[in-house]
């Protein structure tokens, strides 16, 4: 049977950027960057992308082409010993449960999205704003059937494959992103306050920068290449044997990072003019902004405009997150895409259960002093993603032969990779030594 793959370059950066893009870059960024002293944040941050993530995707990319498989079998293929897929199997369950979690504030955006289409924010107070989110997230029922909603409209686009289903929906997405997200920056960028946001975002203040915002930043790079979680080995080997991958995980890392800042600057501005503290937190989104779009004319479209953003930018997250799932079930147990997707939605709609049930009735019930979903969070971003890149980068830095490596590389020799060197010396000692700081500084020997 001939492997399935992307038909074009530009469907395969669309469908690994999309993946990239998601609610890490337009909730997640903007708000630890407000917490993490603005430019100061992100100039480390981007360090990371550059020095880190980069050579992490190209790792994982390498590992998939290579492999011709999805994240477990592409281990068993390569190595003769079979332990080696160990580091599949637990970034397959890595992205489970980061999937369980990520539905479920996918599911929030779904609801806020059709809340600004009924017009629900407009006569709130704040503190009525603030409530209609608790009580959004707090109830039993309903924040799970748009949990289910969120995981159909997934499904719906994977059934239909890599090239019909995945590219096609990408293409179209991630245009549709990017001009929505140009509407809001020429709204913020022409509000009244709009200088003192855009001066927060690029005046560093290093005084912000402790050993913990250092720690978020490097966190945040993984979590926004999607990287350690099976997704980018799986896309990996979708990517055609003439692709060049140096060059595409380049573009896949600007555009992602082009999106992340393109968010700061549509969200700070509006925060300076509106008098709200952009250190708010997890709220920014769902409070804040609602607040924000209830003060500002036109707010009613903008409002609208910002939810489908959210909900475009996780759709092609979650899309990737199912497809890694999909891919190991049909290619370990020999099944076929559609019975795959259906063990692959029943074991996340399972899951997300308990973790959309944190935030309401089983919000005392505590796994180590967490929540359900914290747990899936902290497990994930803490262990999960990290120990996976290890994985990743040690296997292919060290018992992989740097000569395979070189030869997957450069296409058998058709391609210069002058760049070899550095991505070797990279993934053979920087990424490894910055993980382990991550994991000796958490368990507080530093
Ligand atoms: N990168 C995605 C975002 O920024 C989320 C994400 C994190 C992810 N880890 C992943 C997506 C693993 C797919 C697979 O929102």
């Amino acid at each position: 049977m001939k492997r399935e793959g992307f038909a074009s370059r530009l469907g395969m950066i669309a469908a690994a950027a999309g993946s990239a893009i998601g609610l890490g870059n337009i909730w997640r960024f903007p708000y630890i960057t407000g917490k993490g002293g603005g430019a100061a944040f992100i100039v480390i941050y981007l360090i990371f992308i550059v020095f880190i993530g980069m050579s992490c995707l190209l790792t994982e990319f390498v590992i998939g082409r290579r492999g011709q498989s999805d994240a477990i079998g592409s281990f068993l293929k390569l190595s003769r010993n079979k332990y080696w897929s160990v580091g599949g199997w637990l970034c397959v369950i890595t992205v489970s449960l980061i999937f369980s979690f990520y539905i479920v504030v996918f599911g929030w955006t779904i609801n806020y999205l059709v809340k600004s289409i009924f017009n629900i924010f407009a006569d709130k107070t704040p503190q009525e704003i603030g409530i209609l989110f608790s009580t959004t997230t707090s109830s039993v029922f309903s924040p799970i059937v748009y949990a289910y909603i969120g995981l159909g409209i997934t499904a719906f686009v994977v059934v239909d494959g890599i090239e019909h289903g995945i590219e096609k929906c990408s293409k179209i997405l991630m245009p549709l992103l990017f001009a929505l997200m140009v509407i809001l920056l020429l709204r913020s960028l022409t509000l009244p306050g709009a200088g003192k946001g855009i001066a927060f975002l690029l005046k560093p203040d290093f005084s912000k920068v402790t050993t913990e915002v250092i720690l978020i930043a490097l966190g945040q790079a993984f979590f926004t290449l999607s990287l350690g979680a099976a997704v980018m080995i799986t896309y990996g080997s979708y990517i055609n044997k003439k692709e060049r991958m140096g060059s595409a995980v380049v573009q896949i890392c600007f555009i992602n990072c082009s999106i992340s800042l393109l968010a700061g600057f549509v969200i700070f501005p509006a925060a300076f003019t509106f008098g709200i503290n952009p250190g708010e937190g997890p709220g920014l989104a769902f409070v804040t902004l609602p607040n924000i779009f209830q003060q500002m004319t036109g707010g009613y479209y903008f409002a609208i405009i910002f939810f489908l953003l959210l909900t475009v930018a996780s759709l092609t997250s979650t899309i990737s997150m199912l497809e890694a799932i999909v891919a190991c079930i049909r290619e370990q147990i020999m099944l076929t895409r559609k019975q795959a997707i259906a063990i692959g939605i029943t074991i996340v709609a399972i899951l997300c259960i308990p973790c959309s049930l944190s935030f309401g009735p089983m919000n005392n019930t505590k796994i180590f002093g967490h929540t359900f979903f914290d747990i899936c969070n902290l497990i994930t971003s803490n262990y999960g993603m990290p120990i996976g890149s290890l994985i990743f980068v040690f296997f292919v830095g060290w018992f992989f032969g740097k000569d395979n490596v070189k030869d997957e590389l450069s296409n058998s020799g058709k391609l210069p990779v002058r760049y070899f060197p550095y991505y070797l010396f990279t993934i053979r000692f920087i990424v490894p030594i910055a993980i382990l700081i991550i994991f000796l500084t958490k368990l507080g020997v530093f």
